[in-house]
């Protein structure tokens, strides 16, 4: 079945998802993520699925993040709402009893790094980048990536980006452990594929349980998914978070007038 904002194909008994926003970099809007949960349930349930790749539509973006323009409506009670429907969904792909691979072709940043991070795995093209540029807006992640960053690359190398937000490359993705495999651009679908026929001639119930047994190793500490949901409301409602977003719609430059140092040292979050 294909609808406008994700494109969904099966080949081989792989399902194709493509998010596909690519005038707007495939930004996670309301609409984007209703279609994934409902997409992901169909790769989980049907019997000619085996697996998943997830990529984003045209050529400079795999996701560029969480649509920032819904965010000027939001409080805190709705923000921490947001963050955890979003963690919902991504935790429906870390779970899912059949494998989920990223095929991060261009930008992967804010939640559309955070959704590769969700992934079993990831692939990326040598153009792919990765980050997680929330300070810039005033804010942190709120799609689990505090907690899977960490996980995958360590906690120093994570708080660096977190507090950065620097973009990393492919290579340096690669290094950092953050993806498995770096190809061509023009091989990133067919080299996600040739993994994924591996495992699809291997035991479903194998898969499903190995998946199962190594998530467990992360479930010690689920409260810093709550947490982080948490702080992202409370963020979305500070006068940094409204200069930020405002800065991001205007394409202008935030947090560098001297008159608001004052006020913001005074609002310091802990
Ligand atoms: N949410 C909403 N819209 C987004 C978006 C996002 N996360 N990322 C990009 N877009 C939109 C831009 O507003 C622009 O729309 P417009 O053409 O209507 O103005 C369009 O996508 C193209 O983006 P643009 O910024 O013009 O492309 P670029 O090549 O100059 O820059 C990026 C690319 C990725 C560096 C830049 O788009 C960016 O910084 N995006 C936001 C990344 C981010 O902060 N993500 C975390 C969100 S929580």
């Amino acid at each position: 079945m294909t609808s406008d904002i994700i494109v969904f194909e099966i080949q081989d008994q792989i399902a194709l998802i493509t998010i596909n926003r690519p005038d707007k970099l495939n930004a996670l809007n309301k609409a984007v993520f209703d279609e994934l949960d409902r997409l992901l349930d169909e790769v989980i349930e049907r019997s000619d699925i085996r697996s998943a790749i997830i990529t984003g539509a045209g050529e400079k973006a795999f996701v560029a993040g969480a649509d920032i323009s819904e965010f000027t409506s939001l409080d805190a009670p709705s923000g921490e709402a947001l963050a955890r429907r979003g963690q919902l969904v991504f935790d429906k792909i870390e779970n899912s009893p059949k494998i989920i691979v990223a095929a991060v072709n261009g930008y992967a940043l804010g939640g559309g790094c955070e959704l590769a991070m969700a992934c079993h795995f990831r692939v990326a093209s040598d153009n792919a980048k990765f980050g997680q540029p929330e300070v810039n807006l005033g804010l942190l992640p709120g799609y689990g990536g505090t907690q899977r960053l960490t996980q995958l690359i360590g906690k120093g190398r994570a708080i660096e980006l977190l507090a950065t937000g620097n973009m990393i490359d492919a290579l340096t993705a690669f290094n950092y452990g953050l993806v498995n495999h770096v190809v061509d651009r023009g091989q990133l679908i067919t080299k996600a594929k040739s993994i994924l026929a591996v495992i699809n001639a291997k035991a479903p119930l194998a898969i499903a349980a190995s998946v199962k047994a190594a998530q467990q190793a992360y479930d010690v500490n689920k409260t810093g998914y709550l947490a982080e949901a948490r702080l992202f409301g409370e963020l979305l409602q500070t006068d940094d978070c409204r200069e930020g977003v405002n800065a991001f719609m205007e394409k202008d430059l935030p947090f560098l007038k001297a008159d608001k140092m004052t006020r913001r040292s005074q609002n310091l979050f802990c």
